[in-house]
């Protein structure tokens, strides 16, 4: 992104071209509304065909590609796949992510995996693919939704919290690494927020409770909208590169982490 003038006539984001991991539905489809809202092309990455073209279908400026974030090799495919239709990259959105709510003692290998490959590794994945895409264009943003879950952990959710926790050291030290090639890399943690995810978590009685109660705990007493954090993820789209690194948590001040 070489001129993110907040002063121009047109948004910062218009004509830029920006890829949203997991982009088909909650928080993801609320990012691609905005950006694309905006004037960004927005290429939706998703493991959901049929959400992911939906979206497409609805919002102006958006298209889906299908890809695993998980999986270096299809992520690969799709981001050049995206690319070479938008002629470039200014903005990765790593927003993917998966849960399964249980006490760490009763999971297994094959589930820490699972939340390891969709919810560190591929924010790896498409971080690598993006900032050689990002360089060539003399700078960019990258925006990771972690969670507040890796800020302050969470029971229930100690290798998912693991995870996001190190996204969030992991976003520290990109935006040191790519300063000097004008890359900003930050940090947005939602709370307990609307979306598909949370109402599947929700479908187990215990998680359904700890959700409530999180929920009587926080000082607005409701969930966030997906919107809200688009919001969050729109801001760190459009940032001056001196605003890198840094965490921003969107939980109805359930977390004030310093
Ligand atoms: N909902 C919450 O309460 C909450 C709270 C904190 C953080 N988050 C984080 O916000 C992000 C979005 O969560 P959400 O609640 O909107 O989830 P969601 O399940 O509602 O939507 C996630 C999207 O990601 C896609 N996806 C899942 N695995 C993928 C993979 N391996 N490759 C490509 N796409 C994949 C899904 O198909 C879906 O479209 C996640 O990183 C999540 O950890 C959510």
């Amino acid at each position: 992104m070489n001129n993110p003038s907040p002063n121009g006539r047109e948004h910062p984001l218009h004509g830029t071209a920006a890829i949203v991991t997991g982009g088909a539905k909650g928080i993801g489809a609320a990012i691609v509304r905005r950006l694309a809202g905006a004037g960004a092309s927005v290429g939706i990455v998703d493991l959901d065909p049929a959400a992911a073209e939906a979206l497409a279908d609805e919002v102006t400026g958006a298209f889906a590609v299908v890809a695993d974030v998980a999986d270096y090799t299809s992520l690969g495919q799709a981001v050049d796949a995206a690319c070479r239709r938008m002629n470039g990259l200014d903005v990765l959105v790593n927003n993917a992510g998966w849960d399964h709510v249980r006490r760490f003692v009763d999971t297994d290998p094959r589930l820490w995996d699972t939340l390891i490959g969709i919810n560190l590794r591929g924010v790896l994945n498409a971080t690598h693919l993006a900032i050689p895409r990002l360089i060539e264009r003399g700078g960019g943003r990258i925006v990771n939704v972690a969670s507040d879950a890796g800020r302050v952990g969470s029971s229930g959710e100690a290798v998912y919290a693991a995870c996001k926790g190190g996204t969030i050291a992991f976003t520290k030290s990109i935006a040191r690494e790519t300063a000097r090639h004008h890359i900003t890399v930050n940090c947005v943690c939602p709370g307990p927020t609307d979306t598909p995810l949370l109402k599947e978590i929700k479908q187990d009685e215990r998680a359904a409770s700890t959700m409530d109660a999180i929920v009587r705990a926080t000082p607005n007493h409701r969930l966030a909208r997906p919107e809200e954090v688009a919001e969050a993820v729109a801001f760190f789209s459009t940032v001056p590169e001196h605003i890198t690194g840094q965490t921003l948590s969107v939980s109805g001040g359930l977390t004030m982490a310093g």
